[in-house]
């Protein structure tokens, strides 16, 4: 018994010990492990912030994809006439959101490989890669085409949001405005064009529908509005963005009283984003695109 006694106290006395052991090795162990967290993250970048500036860029992504999908457009129905249906208008590209816009020449020179002139009001009309850049701004119309080839995939980014600032603007007067129509390949222009001439002859397909390569559309620097249609410019919404949408970076690409110059019937609905400085400029100034920079819009 005696004997039993003491041996059990032994027992007892050598758990204590081991469970001190355990226990300073296990504050040691935490203690390491917090010096190598300390140590590994400024080693990275030399800089503590970095692992949070990964963080911050990543928010700031998943943002910008929320705002682009915040904007993706309703579809409508349109009369067959009017069906200028994009290639992909509800694709509205998220990796578009950090490539510039391709509204101003990427070269930043003029005639570095290829053409340049002079318009009749002096502004420069340069060429780079088949596409024409008149100071500095892509333009296509019946005088100037696009390569078959040039395929943005869909509406630029920069535009995108710059519609969307226009969306919330409208909205918050109680206004819903979404886009019908965006980017559209050469392709698909190719097809609409074909079926209006189709139904309605060439001459008239001529006055409200580019031939493929003339189509701002397939820029993916403009788009269409609600309903597409004559109707529109009366509406709340269309009486609206005739008098806001410069204040957001666009004009009204095919104004009203303007199908001499422009070669298009006129387009309530259609909207060119040029920037907020120039936008201002070409609205107050009265003119349409082709006036204001001196340039034609004809077919050979
Ligand atoms: N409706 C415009 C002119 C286009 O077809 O691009
Ligand atoms: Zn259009």
């Amino acid at each position: 018994m005696a004997y039993k006694k003491r041996k059990r106290r032994h027992k007892t006395k050598w758990n204590y010990k081991r469970i001190a052991i355990a226990s300073t090795s296990l504050a040691a162990l935490v203690v390491a492990t917090t010096v190598l967290i300390i140590v590994s993250g400024k080693d990275k970048s030399g800089d503590s912030s970095y692992n949070s500036g990964i963080v911050a860029d990543a928010a700031q992504n998943n943002s910008n994809k929320k705002d682009n999908l915040s904007t993706v457009p309703q579809q409508t129905s349109v009369d067959d006439k009017q069906n200028e249906t994009s290639d992909n208008t509800n694709a509205v590209s998220n990796d578009n959101v950090d490539t510039p816009t391709q509204n101003v020449n990427p070269t930043n020179q003029a005639g570095n490989n290829g053409m340049t002139s002079k318009t009749s009001k002096g502004y420069s009309i340069t060429e780079v890669d088949g596409i024409t850049y008149v100071d500095g701004i892509l333009i296509a119309n019946k005088t100037y085409a696009l390569p078959a080839d040039y395929n943005p995939g869909a509406v630029d980014s920069e535009v995108m949001e710059a519609f969307s600032v226009m969306q919330n603007a409208a909205a918050r007067e109680g206004l819903n405005i979404y886009i019908s129509s965006g980017f559209r390949s050469y392709e698909t222009q190719n097809r609409l064009y074909n079926n209006y001439v189709a139904k309605d002859g060439k001459a008239e397909a001529d006055r409200y529908s580019a031939r493929a390569g003339h189509s701002e559309h397939q820029t993916g620097l403009c788009f269409d509005l609600n309903s597409i249609d004559d109707s529109f410019a009366a509406t709340p919404e269309g009486e609206w963005v005739a008098n806001h949408a410069w204040e957001y970076g666009f004009i009204i690409r095919y104004p009203k009283g303007k199908e001499d110059v422009t070669g298009y019937m006129y387009e309530s609905w259609h909207l060119r984003y040029l920037g907020k400085e120039l936008a201002k400029k070409v609205y107050d100034s009265g003119l349409c695109l082709e006036e204001y920079y001196g340039i034609t819009s004809q077919y050979e």
